[in-house]
C-alpha cells in the first residue's frame, strides 16, 4: 500500500498558512502545521498542529524530524503598511524572519526534505520602479540591481537567495514565489498587521451610512490585490511544477487605487461614506504584478475578480466586527 503523502506548513497559525493547511488536508495529505501561536480564528482540523518558535534551531530540528514530501515556509514577522512601513519594527522583522528562514531550511536539509516553498514578497522590487503608474508593473528580473523600499523587502531578498542557493549546493528543489498583497477571510483585520483590504472592510463595517472613514494618504496609491483562493492555487502549481523554481510573482495584474478599493467596499456594504484622507504609512506609490512569467512557466494566472473576493472578505469582517461589538457590550 502506498504511504500517505505528507506536508509541513510553517506559519500554519497565520492567514495564508492556515488556508493552505486546510486545502492540503482536503486534498488527502497528512499535514503538520507549526506556529508560535494557535490559529487566530479557530482550529484547523489538520493531522497535527505544533506550537514551536522557529527562531530556535533546536525547536526547528525537533518539529522537522522527517523527510516531508512538501514543505511550505510561510512563517514570518510580517504585516501591512501599518506594521512594515513605519520603520518602528525594522530590526525585529529582519532578525525574526532571517532566523526563521535559516533554521527552517537547515532543519529541512538535515531531515531530507527535498522541496521547500519560500514565500517572498512584491516588497523586493526596487523603489525607483514604483513611483508612478507607468512603471508599476513588477517584472521578476527587475528586482536587481536591488533597492527595496523596506527592510522587510531586503530580508525577503536574502531569503530567496538562501533557498535557491540550497538548490545549487545541495540538490534541493526549493521554490520561490513573490506574493502581491493577498487578502480574504481569516486574515488580520484589527491587530495592527492588517493590510488595506481588511482595514477598509473594518472601517466600512464600523461606519454608519452617510458617515466618514479615514484613509491613509490621498488614496491615489495603486495596488493589485490577490484573493486567497488564487494564492493557494498558485502556491500548489509552483510547488508541483517539475522544473521551474522561480522567483515568480503570484499576484493579480488588475491594479486599483486605494480610493477605488474604498468605493468597491462601500458598494458591497450598501453604504454611502465620505473619505477623510489622513497621514499614515504609505509604502510605494504604485505597484502591480506582471504575470508574463507566471503564465509562461505555469500556464496559469489568477482568476477571482476583486469584487467577488472583497464581497466574501467584507461579509467575514462584518461578522467579526459584530461579534467583537457584542463581546464588548
Ligand atoms: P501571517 O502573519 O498571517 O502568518 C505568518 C505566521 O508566522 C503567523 O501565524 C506567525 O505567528 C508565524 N510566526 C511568526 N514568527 C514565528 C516564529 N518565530 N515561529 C513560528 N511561527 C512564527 O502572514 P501571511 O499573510 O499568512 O503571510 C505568510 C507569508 O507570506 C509570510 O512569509 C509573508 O511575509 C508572505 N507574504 C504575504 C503577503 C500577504 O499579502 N499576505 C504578501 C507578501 C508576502
Ligand atoms: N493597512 C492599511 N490600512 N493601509 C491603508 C489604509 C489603512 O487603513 N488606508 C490607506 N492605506 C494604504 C497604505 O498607505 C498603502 O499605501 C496602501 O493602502 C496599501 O497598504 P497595505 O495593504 O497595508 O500594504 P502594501 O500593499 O503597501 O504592502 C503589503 O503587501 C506587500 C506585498 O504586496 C504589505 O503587507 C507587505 O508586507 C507585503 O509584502
Amino acid at each position: 500500500m502506498r504511504a500517505e503523502r505528507t506536508a509541513l506548513v510553517c506559519g500554519a497559525g497565520g492567514f495564508i498558512g492556515g488556508h493552505l493547511a486546510r486545502r492540503l488536508t482536503r486534498d488527502g495529505i497528512a499535514v503538520r502545521g507549526i506556529d508560535i501561536k494557535p490559529p487566530a480564528f479557530g482550529p484547523l482540523d489538520i493531522d497535527r498542529f505544533v506550537i514551536a518558535d522557529l527562531r530556535d534551531p533546536a525547536a526547528c530540528r525537533e518539529v522537522i524530524d522527517q523527510p516531508f514530501d512538501e514543505v511550505y515556509q510561510l512563517a514570518a514577522d510580517m504585516g501591512g503598511a501599518g506594521y512594515v512601513f513605519t520603520g518602528d519594527n525594522d530590526a525585529a522583522i529582519m532578525r525574526n524572519s532571517a532566523l526563521i528562514n535559516i533554521n527552517v531550511i537547515e532543519a529541512c536539509r538535515r531531515a531530507g526534505c527535498e522541496s521547500v516553498f519560500f514565500s517572498s514578497s512584491a516588497c523586493v522590487y526596487p523603489r525607483h520602479r514604483q513611483t508612478d503608474t507607468d512603471t508599476a508593473d513588477c517584472v521578476e528580473a527587475s528586482a536587481y540591481p536591488a533597492d527595496p523600499d523596506s527592510e522587510y523587502g531586503w530580508e525577503k531578498l536574502f531569503g530567496e537567495r538562501l533557498y535557491l542557493a540550497h538548490n545549487r549546493n545541495d540538490g534541493m528543489r526549493n521554490r520561490v514565489a513573490r506574493f502581491h498583497n493577498v487578502f480574504g477571510p481569516l486574515g488580520s483585520w484589527a491587530d495592527g498587521r492588517e493590510k488595506a483590504p481588511a482595514a477598509i472592510c473594518r472601517k466600512v463595517a464600523l461606519a454608519r451610512d452617510g458617515g466618514q472613514i479615514e484613509v491613509w494618504g490621498d488614496g491615489q496609491q495603486l495596488r493589485s490585490f490577490l484573493y486567497i483562493d488564487d494564492c493557494i492555487d498558485g502556491i500548489l502549481r509552483l510547488m508541483r511544477s517539475p522544473d521551474f523554481e522561480g522567483p515568480v510573482n503570484i499576484g493579480s495584474d488588475a491594479p486599483v487605487t486605494i480610493n477605488r478599493l474604498v468605493d468597491m467596499v462601500c458598494e458591497i456594504a450598501g453604504k454611502r461614506l465620505t473619505r477623510r484622507h489622513v497621514p499614515g504609512p504609505m509604502g510605494v506609490r504604485a505597484r502591480n504584478s506582471d504575470n508574463t512569467l507566471l503564465q509562461d512557466k505555469l500556464g496559469w494566472t489568477p482568476s477571482v475578480p476583486l469584487r467577488d473576493g472583497l464581497a466574501a472578505t467584507y461579509r467575514w469582517i462584518e461578522a467579526q466586527v459584530a461579534e467583537a461589538t457584542v463581546g464588548a457590550a
